[in-house]
């Protein structure tokens, strides 16, 4: 079966995009379908390539369960569009930035994460980076919901794969 493949992105790929890659690869693998997915992420900044994820969020994070400290950043290309079929981005100035380097060619699905929370009635997942703790905990929060509604989709995509 051909894999599904999910990049998320946000701007220095050390708190947003790092805890989406990890809640969604175990939300994926709790639900058996790790095996069929690739999961990755980035930040449209070079800042911080190399780096492991904010210990604020690694802190957070495993506190709710998802272990981070594998995580190493690297900054978004344009091959990242032909390679993967989703890339989330965290912010509208994410997206923006990701609309730059899109390449006419692409194949990949660009749109904000949050709108597979629907429920949720923000369009952006805050930049936590010079707030306090809270805002560690609300981004997970967030991910966690548009996490289960990515996670919905792919599985519909992956069984349509199946069928066909
Ligand atoms: P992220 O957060 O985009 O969620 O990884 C940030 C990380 C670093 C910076 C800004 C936001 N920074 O200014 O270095």
């Amino acid at each position: 079966m051909k894999k599904k493949s999910i990049l998320f992105v946000c701007l220095g790929n050390i708190c947003r995009s790092p805890v989406a890659e990890g809640v969604f690869r175990k939300k994926a693998e709790q639900a058996k379908v790790l095996d069929f997915l690739e999961i990755d992420s980035a930040g449209t900044a070079a800042w911080h390539v190399g780096k492991s994820p904010d210990n604020r969020m690694i802190a957070a994070a495993k506190e709710r369960g998802y272990d981070l400290t594998s995580l190493r950043a690297r900054q978004a290309v344009v091959e990242d569009f032909e390679k993967f079929d989703h890339i989330l981005a965290m912010d509208t100035d994410n997206l923006y930035s990701l609309q730059d380097i899109e390449p006419t060619t692409g194949k990949a699905n660009l749109r904000l994460f949050l709108t597979y929370a629907p429920n949720i009635k923000l369009t952006d997942v805050p930049d936590p980076y010079y707030g306090k703790k809270d805002g560690f905990n609300h981004v997970i929060d967030l991910v966690e919901e548009a996490s289960d509604g990515l996670l919905a989709k792919v599985q519909e995509e992956l069984s349509e794969q199946n069928v066909g």
